[in-house]
């Protein structure tokens, strides 16, 4: 990959031109460069958008463990490669250097294979971050067995949906985890998620915190004492270059959720080149992103892509105000931080705190600054610039997705000119096009419309588990011959991007990405309601937040609304997860709907963002009484 280390921008413009004119030989080269491939690929790339079939590196054998950790340990055995900061800062940091993460991963490779997991099988992984959490992601892609991790802020219900969907053996968690001063029972979760899953034979419990767990005879097994019996030597199970390495869950505008899957080969070539070009990684630096493991983020840019390259890659277990909001820069003063990649949200709940929790650190190690998740707003970009980057660090705006696996749109540092809110230029390899209303590409600068992208790369997810017709509907039907991203997006003068946010029923809110429907459907089992509609509207930190109108069946008329309003987040929280609480409740007698019946969330996206001078055409609405009620009501 040393060929296409980019450092400045006329480099990137003719590395762009040639992956676009000849893209397999420009993958081919990448792929060519540093990895052990165990056997040749035959074909670079075959691709059907219709079907939709894409094939990488096709023939190709490899692992990729071996990739992350084996060919480092020649060089690099006494590196860390995982920086383990804890929830308290008063324990001490752990640093895994990779001849350890190689006896750790191997070791719970064996454990695995002696649970009678095998190559193909799905593990799931709720786990928090600790060391067990990435340990257990790579020891999964030893032996070739399919990881789901499930971020463990997620609830008992949503566990259980994901484990049946794609039939999970075996869980993978602990007894609990730490969350700032809160404690939190992992393990009760997992129980009460497990009492509806026939596929799950085994529970694995890593020791956190300690506590006191039930521990269900003939199903749940302590993990450390098996994993001090394992041996330290694994032989890496060998993989064709489609073979799935994971699937991970997204939301989508309907329905349950996505089990994107991601296979081998690809994925590794793609994290791998955008990990070293998007944060320009040099051998001795540190390297942190704040995400969980739980999320894309986590897998590409905390595990793979920085282990690829044999990086120092810091997890951190807590969160951004404890023990108080400078916590996040003194980890950078105390690890010395060269690239930091973080989201929005975070940067703006920061910047509304004291400057003095930033003064009052080190920060001159950091070199490179990194956002993603969401768009990020003029202010915060400004003020992560000044205050953090002390104006001397680019900031990179990344664009992607947990369908595209990796990084998609965004500068590269030293490189690309920034500009404020924009993720600028696509990565190498990257096609974007931008659609109007009737389907058509827009060409030319200075133009908004949907943002597609028009040819295939390396790490793009193949299908979704079990549900090839969702994925082709999702993501290829829209735009023909095109992936239709979600997104809208303007292209402005020079050819920077700017993407304007999602044009369909998903809400990112905090940065993650929440759909509409089941948020809805967990609203309506509260036994008062009868039907419900969810909206963003704009929020301070949180970018968007979650405002929903609700109707009352006759039976709960006469209540309280705000015990209301409390059970029905209660239920959320239940069905999902905390982070998709609604911040506001309003009680309406309807909701406006077509003559066809759907709902017309334009006009309560309107409403619930107090922009009403324009509500657009309401001639459809079949009541559109409603309108001016829930507009006198809003809150
Ligand atoms: C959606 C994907 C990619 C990892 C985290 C989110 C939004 C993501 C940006 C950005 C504007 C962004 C998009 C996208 N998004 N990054 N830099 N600027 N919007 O992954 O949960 O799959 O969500 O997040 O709307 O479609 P995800």
């Amino acid at each position: 990959m040393s060929n296409y280390h980019i450092k400045h921008l006329e480099e990137y413009y003719q590395v762009f031109r040639k992956s676009v004119r000849n893209p397999e030989n420009f993958w081919e080269e990448i792929a060519e460069e540093h990895f052990i491939w165990r056997k040749r690929w035959d074909k670079v790339l075959s691709w059907d958008f219709s079907k939709p079939e894409i094939k990488w590196y096709e023939g190709a054998q490899l692992n990729i463990t071996e990739n992350c950790i084996d060919r480092h340990l020649r060089t690099r055995g006494d590196k860390t490669a995982i920086l383990f900061e804890p929830n308290d800062p008063s324990e001490e940091a752990e640093h895994i250097t990779y001849k350890q993460l190689y006896e750790r991963v191997n070791q719970f490779a064996n454990v695995l294979k002696d649970q009678g997991i095998k190559k193909g099988d799905r593990v799931c992984i709720y786990l928090p971050m600790i060391p067990e959490l990435a340990i257990a992601t790579l020891a999964c892609a030893r032996i070739g067995a399919i990881h789901s991790v499930v971020f463990a802020g997620f609830s008992s219900t949503a566990l259980s949906t994901r484990i049946n969907d794609s039939e999970c053996k075996i869980v993978i968690t602990s007894d609990g985890s730490y969350r700032g001063s809160k404690t939190i029972d992992l393990k009760s979760i997992v129980d009460e998620g497990l009492e509806e899953t026939p596929s799950i034979e085994t529970v694995l419990v890593a020791k956190r915190i300690n506590s006191e767990i039930n521990m269900k005879e003939g199903r749940d097994k302590w993990l450390q004492p098996l994993l001090d019996k394992a041996s330290t030597e694994c032989e890496p199970e060998i993989m064709d270059a489609e073979d799935p390495l994971f699937i991970l869950y997204t939301s989508g505008s309907t329905g349950k959720p996505k089990g994107m899957v991601h296979t081998t080969a690809g994925y590794m070539v793609y994290t791998a080149f955008t990990f070293k070009n998007a944060f320009q990684y040099r051998e001795n630096d540190v390297y942190w992103c704040t995400a969980d493991i739980g999320w894309i983020t986590g897998h590409s840019y905390i595990v793979y892509g920085p282990l690829a390259n044999g990086a120092t890659s810091v997890m951190f277990e807590g969160v951004p105000n404890y023990p108080d909001w400078g916590r996040f820069w003194e980890i950078i003063e105390k690890h010395k931080v060269s690239q930091f990649y973080t989201a929005p949200t975070a940067i703006r709940a920061l910047a509304k705190e004291n400057l003095d929790y930033v003064e009052k650190y080190d920060l001159s190690s950091l070199k490179v600054l990194g956002s993603v998740g969401e768009p990020i707003n003029d202010e915060a970009w400004h003020w992560y610039d000044t205050n953090i980057g002390k104006k001397k660090c680019p900031i990179i705006d990344t664009w992607w997705q947990t369908e595209t696996g990796g990084i998609m749109i965004s500068p590269i540092p030293y490189a690309t000119p920034t500009k404020p809110t924009y993720a600028t230029l696509p990565f190498p390899g990257i096609q974007p096009a931008l659609m109007d209303e009737n389907g058509k590409e827009i060409k030319g600068n200075q133009v908004d419309g949907r943002l597609c992208i028009k040819f295939p790369w390396p790490s793009m997810a193949r299908t979704i588990w079990n549900n090839h017709d969702r994925y082709r509907e999702t993501y290829f039907s829209a735009y023909k011959g095109k992936y239709f991203t979600g997104d809208g997006a303007l292209r402005d003068e020079v050819g920077y991007y700017r993407i304007t946010g999602r044009v369909d029923d998903v809400i990112i809110v905090s940065g993650h990405n929440l759909g509409t429907a089941p948020i809805e459907d967990a609203i309506n089992e509260h036994p008062a309601v009868a039907e419900s509609a969810i909206v963003g509207f704009p929020h301070d930190i949180k970018g968007n937040a979650l405002y929903g109108y609700v109707i009352l069946k006759e039976t709960g008329e006469g209540r309280d609304q705000n015990n209301l309003r409390k059970e029905i987040n209660q239920i959320i929280t239940e069905h999902i997860g905390p982070i998709a609480k609604l911040d506001k409740i309003q009680f309406t007698s309807g909701l406006p709907k077509t003559r066809s019946g759907k709902i017309m969330r334009r006009i309560l996206r309107k409403i619930a963002s107090n922009d009403t001078s324009n509500l657009g055409d309401t001639s459809t609405l079949l009541n559109p009484e409603v309108v001016q009620e829930i507009m006198d009501n809003v809150l």
